[in-house]
């Protein structure tokens, strides 16, 4: 039976700045399966971050649901949602944010250091091994600013995978790489996908990018205007 991993139901979020307020999302609702490859489109300003913040248990919704692997987050305290993004959910950004001191295997260790049960033996063979999955095995003890934007992201991206969260979220992973670079890292979710059946989300803006996914929603004045699956050839 497919495993819905997450499930967003009827969501709003209404953001405020002093006085003045933006609906940025205005009832949206997406139901995710366990190994899907999704990509989120649309105009900017259209809340694709602010959705995907919230499917992060980064922010709370201002009205509806959101449920990851069963479990309903909408009424977490801080501190439950900080143990869901630990435990469920690996994050991408566009600007990769890896800390510039560490080495890409440092990096990648780092967050299993800070999981549950860790050893620094165990977290520097996981971080080997997502490293070697992503193309990265002759760039270990490489410094971020030693490495090109593609492998900077593919650090990242093993970063994000490092407790085997089944939820991988990325917000514009290539608007800062070059085609070449863009199409290694996409390369690479879709490894992660297959290999590892971890569902991946990411926002674009780049229809070659959302193209290379298997399913494409997009979001228009924070409303879902289109949900549809590729022919997969
Ligand atoms: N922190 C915030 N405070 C107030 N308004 C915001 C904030 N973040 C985003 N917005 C507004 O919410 C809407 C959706 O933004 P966003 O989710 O960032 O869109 P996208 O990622 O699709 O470009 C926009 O109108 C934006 O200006
Ligand atoms: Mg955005």
């Amino acid at each position: 039976m497919p495993q819905i991993v997450l499930d967003v139901q009827n969501v709003t979020k209404r953001l405020t700045v002093g006085e003045v307020s933006v609906d940025a999302l205005k009832g949206v609702t997406l139901s995710v399966q366990r190994g899907e490859f999704v990509a989120v489109v649309g105009p900017s300003g259209s809340g694709k971050s602010t959705l995907l913040g919230l499917m992060g248990g980064l922010d709370t919704p201002t009205s509806g649901t959101i449920a990851i692997d069963g479990v309903d987050i909408t009424h977490m305290t801080e501190r439950e949602l900080t143990r869901i993004r630990n435990e469920k959910i690996g994050f991408v950004f566009q600007s990769f944010n890896l800390i510039p001191t560490l080495t890409a295997l440092e990096n990648v260790a780092l967050p299993i250091q800070f999981s549950r049960h860790p050893t620094a033996k165990s977290a520097h063979k996981r971080g080997q091994e997502l490293l070697a999955l992503l193309g990265m095995s002759d760039r270990l003890h490489h410094r971020p600013s030693q490495l090109s934007g593609g492998q900077q992201q593919r650090v990242a991206i093993a970063r994000a995978l490092a407790n085997h969260p089944p939820l991988l979220l990325a917000d514009e992973p290539t608007g800062n790489l070059d085609s070449a670079s863009s199409k290694i890292v996409m390369d690479a979710f879709r490894s992660i996908q297959r290999d590892m059946n971890t569902t991946v989300i990411i926002v674009t803006h780049d229809m070659n990018i959302a193209h290379q996914a298997e399913r494409i929603v997009t979001i228009v004045d924070g409303m879902i205007a289109n949900d549809a699956y590729r022919e997969i050839r």
